[in-house]
């Protein structure tokens, strides 16, 4: 018999190497290379140009094809990530840090499917059945008809789920499940991808809904090659800070519906409550108008989101002033200290600044960049914005301010908590604006000269 060929792989980029190394050459990620053994036991001996395949059966686009039937569960911050409820025959990965919550939230998930008559299976690798029972019984889920199991081999959940044909099965987690075709550990890459590859397929032959539940590394990955997330239908991502009792159930893959779409929860001591407005929360502790406090109107998904950036500014002990980000992106704030500096003479040389998004919510619209500027530069100035006053505008690197989209959105829902003024760019399509009294700039110098008085 041909012994299978012991590769190496790379758990965070998925490069293959033929001897292990301390550093992985295609990403340079240290630490990070397995041994794995193939899938297949080795490949066809015949050359792909002798042997012919099946002719495949082409089709046009036109071919009428009806949109997917889909369940909802009822929770409208899952729904909506889930691109407007569940898909048939297909495959998500929630991915998030442990103890953030996965758990609980597919739980009362399995629990609201079935509530609407919907076959579920609970299958814990992690958890004994008594201690997810304990659990469904503290959510008050304990009269719920989700069937469970605690298992790790593959093998059995495969053939378990083929005799129950579910409409959901819930996998916690693929990092515990484990193949006996694949001679590795529970967790490595090569069973992560087996166990991934298998569920997958289970999903699209037996029409189930299958969710794995998929841990993070500290880099933020899905520990296991990125292949699990190109697999998968859709991937969702579950956030939140420690200390922060909310979390945001984020799609950042959706073969069904759209991506960036986010759902607010928050984690009480029943379980997961949702949160029907989250700009009210987020701006919830806010107090009066403070110099470095800005109010951001932006928009998450579909829905636009208040969020309040928060600026300090402080002389530097350091020969190197230090820069903290908290919720947004460090290399952006860079950028915008950049600009300030170079294109309206603002700088911040010998002073340390600190940039945090209130709440524990990450930022990654471009349109945030005017916000930050006017926190960056009320910090310094010590002068607040005038009270109820929302901040928006993506900036360029020529100091000029850029239109961003979905202005009349972030005017209304900021009229709608109470903000009667807003400082955006020129240009935007702000259609009817709730009432708001608007002050559209071109660029940086100028809101460094009218709104801060400054330069
Ligand atoms: P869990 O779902 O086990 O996290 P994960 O599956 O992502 O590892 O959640 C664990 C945390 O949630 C734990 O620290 C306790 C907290 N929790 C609550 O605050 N309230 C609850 O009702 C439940 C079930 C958990
Ligand atoms: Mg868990």
């Amino acid at each position: 018999m041909v012994k299978p060929v012991t590769q190496f792989a790379c758990a965070e980029c998925g490069a293959i190497h033929k001897k292990w190394t301390g550093r992985c050459d295609g990403c340079g990620a240290w630490n990070s290379i397995q041994e794995e053994v193939p899938l297949s036991s080795g490949p066809s001996k015949k050359s792909l140009g002798t042997a012919k395949g099946r002719r495949m059966a082409l089709t046009s686009l036109d071919a009428q094809e009806a949109p997917p039937p889909r369940t909802e569960s009822g929770i409208a911050e899952l729904d909506r990530v889930f691109g407007g409820g569940l898909v048939p025959a297909s495959a998500t990965l929630v991915g998030g840090d442990p103890g953030i919550g996965k758990s609980t939230l597919l739980l009362q998930a399995a629990a609201a499917f079935a509530a609407k008559d919907a076959k579920v299976i609970y299958v814990s690798g992690e958890e004994a059945t008594a201690q997810v029972r304990m659990r469904a019984q503290r959510l008050g889920l304990a009269g719920s008809a989700v069937k469970l199991a605690a298992e790790t081999n593959l093998r059995d959940v495969l053939t378990t789920l083929e005799a129950e044909k579910p409409d959901l099965a819930i996998i916690d987690s693929v990092q515990t499940m484990w193949a006996d075709t694949v001679d590795s550990a529970p967790g490595s890459v090569s069973q992560v991808r087996a166990v991934a590859h298998e569920l997958t397929s289970f999903a699209k032959r037996f029409g189930t809904a299958i969710v794995l539940v998929g841990h993070v590394t500290k880099e933020g990955q899905i520990a296991g090659p990125r292949v699990v997330e190109h697999m998968v239908d859709t991937v969702l991502y579950f956030e939140g800070e420690r200390g922060h009792q909310f979390r945001i159930l984020r799609s950042v893959k959706n073969r069904f519906g759209p991506a960036d779409e986010i759902g607010v929860f928050e984690m009480t001591g029943a379980g997961l409550q949702e949160v029907a407005n989250p700009s009210e929360m987020f701006l919830g502790e806010r107090d009066r108008p403070a110099p470095g406090s800005v109010v951001f109107a932006g928009i998450e998904g579909t829905r636009p989101l208040l969020v309040e950036i928060q600026a300090l500014v402080a002389p530097s002990q350091l020969s190197q002033p230090r820069r903290a980000v908290v919720g947004w992106d460090g290399g952006r704030l860079a950028m915008i200290l950049a600009v300030l500096e170079a294109r309206t003479g603002v700088t911040f040389a010998g002073l340390d600044v600190y940039l945090n998004v209130a709440g524990g919510i990450r930022v990654g619209e471009p349109a945030a960049d005017l916000a930050v500027a006017c926190a960056l530069l009320s910090a310094r100035e010590d002068a607040a914005l005038p009270e109820g006053t929302v901040v928006f505008g993506e900036l360029s690197l020529s100091g000029r301010m850029r239109p961003v989209s979905q202005a009349e959105t972030r005017l209304k829902e900021a009229a709608k908590l109470g903000f009667t003024a807003a400082l955006a760019p020129e240009g935007c399509k702000t259609g009817d604006a709730g009432g708001m009294t608007l002050r559209l700039v071109p660029d940086l110098t100028t809101v460094v000269g009218e709104v801060f008085g400054a330069a």
